[in-house]
């Protein structure tokens, strides 16, 4: 015969044994191991001993099985309480608990204008303080538009499907910005004063220096008595505010269909060294220029004995470049915001 005092003895034991073990489980799966081991229903521990009761006298039972009870829910309260320890929890509130709370906050993203964006609005900024009026076109285009007006016959190398992307019947996606000139002063009378800016398209490489689609801007003054005096002077004046007062820029002689003569413009590089000294390097083209052909201006209408005007059109991705030191045009297409908020930016 089993007797009462030694059973509740062996209970207490257990208790403290399996109270040991759940405090040493350092996973979940060794704490799953230590409740079948003292819980178990067929063959726990505590169930195994209490198997003993049935031995007892009638009237010693109720108070063995009511400490059994007590030893359970001891048991259960101290497996939960352990499940719920930090090291014992998943790797989400494991790094939660080795966070640095004293790291400064990550600063907002709050967006800005693309550094070419910016160059577009301050190279139109410049010329509206010099009188010119910003307007757009659109991109899909006729050739008459792209080509023909701008006294560009179809058969030029530059309407050949090697550089052009065309759509269906007669479209194409414009080439250049000039086909805003058209537009312009089809729609209105000299004096003409507009700065056009926009994305135009070509089968180009993508490479530091060219993609196939850049953000071009068109400039146009027509007016009684305009010479090619006033575009070297407009556009030196330009270079000085966008670069710099010691600025130098310089003409060559080029060959474009809508204008007569006709130039290339380039900038001279600089880069200014870690030590800060300005190192001039090479020259980068950044547009074309020239005198408005007489057979455009007779092209909308003009009286090409009455008016002359000037024209040129810019890489503004170009200007980014020398703007920003940048030695690559790709990089403004990537997007990464480590490269874009070097650049600086605005919240506009
Ligand atoms: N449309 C020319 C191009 O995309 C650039 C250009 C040259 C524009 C001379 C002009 C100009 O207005 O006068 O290559």
């Amino acid at each position: 015969m089993t007797d009462s005092s030694s059973l509740v003895h062996d209970l207490l034991r257990l208790e403290a044994e399996a109270l040991a073990a759940i405090a040493a489980a350092g996973a979940p799966a060794a704490l799953e191991v230590v409740r079948v081991e003292y819980l178990g229903r067929q063959d726990g521990k505590v169930s195994r001993l209490l198997r003993h009761l049935g031995s007892l006298p009638v009237e010693a039972r109720p108070a063995v099985g009511a400490e059994a009870n007590r030893v359970k829910g001891v048991l259960q309260e101290a497996l939960e309480q352990r499940a719920s320890a930090p090291e014992l929890m998943g790797p989400e509130v494991d790094s939660m608990s080795a966070a640095d709370l004293t790291l400064p906050a990550r600063q907002p993203w709050t967006g800005a204008r693309h550094p070419v964006t910016r160059v577009v609005d301050e190279v139109c900024e410049i010329f509206r303080a010099l009188g010119f009026t910003r307007v757009r076109g659109p991109e899909v285009e006729t050739e008459w538009y792209n080509f023909v007006a701008l006294n560009t016959p179809l058969d030029h190398p530059a309407a050949d499907e090697q550089d052009t992307l065309y759509l269906d019947e007669g479209m194409l996606l414009r080439s250049h910005t000039s086909p805003v000139q058209i537009r312009t002063m089809e729609g209105h009378d000299p004096p003409i004063r507009v700065v056009a800016p926009g994305w135009v398209y070509r089968r180009d490489s993508y490479d530091p220096t060219h993609t196939p689609a850049f953000l071009q801007l068109e400039g146009l003054a027509v007016d009684e008595g305009i010479t090619f005096v006033d575009l070297k002077a407009t556009l030196a004046e330009f270079a000085r505010r966008f670069f710099g007062e010691d600025t130098q820029i310089r003409f060559r002689p080029s060959f474009f269909p809508f204008t007569e003569p006709s130039a290339e413009v380039d900038v001279k590089r600089i880069v200014i060294r870690p030590d800060g000294a300005r190192v001039e390097t090479d020259w980068l083209e950044v547009m074309g220029a020239g005198m408005v052909d007489p057979a455009v201006l007779e092209n909308v209408g003009y009286d090409p004995e009455r008016y002359t005007g000037w024209a040129f059109g810019m890489g503004t991705g170009r200007l980014a470049l020398l703007r920003h030191q940048v030695p690559d045009l790709r990089l403004f297409f990537e997007s990464d915001m480590r490269f874009l908020s070097q650049l600086g930016g605005d919240s506009a």
